[in-house]
């Protein structure tokens, strides 16, 4: 094994990716790839907590795997993978819940809020951050960067890993690093909220178009008239454009809604010239890529079998020590 730290994070293939996943999480792991041995992975044992159409979550993950690919993630520089092609994930798991307290399980805020949001209670959701402590360990990852609402799964995977080691007196699984990436702010939706898949407020990274430009003219304002000054810093029209903009065009605009005589339209307007621009050159790549899936699935079925082998070293010791039978190699 090689002396560079393991870098893995994964994503769920939900739904089609919008531009708070990309500001907030897929620009990081695109910038990381060459940072260290980096996995990433299509988390779909997971999303299973909350898509029950087979199809449906056929065609996602394979969009989510379009989308990384067009916006750069590079399969010589990491290994990108579906973590459903690694079984030791879902052993491991199992393995985990053995030593997890309820108790533990039960500070979960996450599950709390998903089920505030309206998702099933099942089992699987409760017990998401064990399965997610496995899809790290498996690898002996060392860093795994996340945003700020993922910091309790990562405390509850150390967590694990530590009872694990301690339960069965020996160093079967690495502790990640705590690593959590300062990114943007949350990115809002055209409503306002956060923007997410569940809230039907995205813009997706690979709108155009007409749908583009209706979600982008359908961003809530206030109803200040064109002429008066405004707060840029209240605009959600201006915090998208901040994501996008260059600093000196980020004060122009300010200027110009501070100044007044300058309308939400004409924010808009900018806004929709700059995302067009923004991911242009990433729109024609995943229009070449779709052309070629064969290459695409080939992506997938390397990082696989990169991935498994790794996953298959960390388990061995796992199965020996904890006695578990098997009577094949
Ligand atoms: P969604 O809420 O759309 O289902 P996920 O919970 O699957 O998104 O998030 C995937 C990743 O994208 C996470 O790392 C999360 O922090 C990031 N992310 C999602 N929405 C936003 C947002 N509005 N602003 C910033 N980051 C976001
Ligand atoms: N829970 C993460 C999210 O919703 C996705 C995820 C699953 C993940 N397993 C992981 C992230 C392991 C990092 C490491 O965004």
């Amino acid at each position: 094994m090689s002396d560079q730290k393991t870098i893995l994070s994964g994503i769920q293939p939900s739904g089609k990716l919008h531009i708070g996943n990309y500001f907030g999480a897929m620009r990081q792991h695109i910038r990381m790839q060459k940072e260290g041995d980096a996995f990433y992975f299509l988390a779909n044992y997971h999303t299973l907590t909350s898509i029950n159409d087979g199809e449906l979550l056929r065609q996602y993950t394979l969009d989510v795997v379009l989308d990384y690919l067009a916006l750069g993630l590079d399969p010589n520089e990491c290994t990108f993978f579906a973590q459903s092609d690694v079984p030791q994930t879902t052993e491991l798991a199992w393995i985990l819940g053995c030593v997890a307290p309820v108790s533990l399980m039960e500070k979960g805020v996450a599950y709390k809020d998903k089920v505030a949001q309206g998702l099933q209670p099942n089992v699987g959701l409760f017990s998401y951050p064990i399965l997610q402590a496995a899809d790290i360990l498996i690898y002996h990852s060392d860093l795994v960067p996340v945003g700020e609402d993922q910091k309790q799964n990562i405390e509850i995977c150390r967590d694990l890993a530590g009872k694990l080691n301690r339960a069965f007196d020996a160093e079967l699984l690495k502790l990640p690093e705590e690593y959590i990436v300062k990114s943007v702010a949350v990115v809002p939706g055209i409503d306002g909220r956060k923007m997410s898949k569940s809230y039907n407020n995205t813009i997706q990274i690979f709108d155009e178009g007409k749908s583009l430009k209706s979600k982008v003219m359908s961003i809530q304002t206030d109803s200040t008239p064109l002429e008066e000054p405004k707060d840029p810093e209240t605009c959600n029209v201006f915090a998208l454009i901040k994501l996008f903009a260059a600093d000196d065009k980020r004060e122009e605009i300010a200027e110009k809604y501070r100044a007044g005589g300058y309308g939400y339209g004409h924010a808009k307007k900018e806004l929709l010239g700059m995302i067009t621009g923004y991911f242009s050159e990433a729109r024609e790549k995943r229009k070449e890529l779709v052309k070629d899936m064969d290459y695409v699935h080939d992506v997938l079925k390397e990082g696989g079998k990169k991935a498994r082998e790794r996953a298959e070293s960390v388990m061995e010791p796992i199965r020996s020590n904890t006695g578990l039978y098997r009577s094949f190699k």
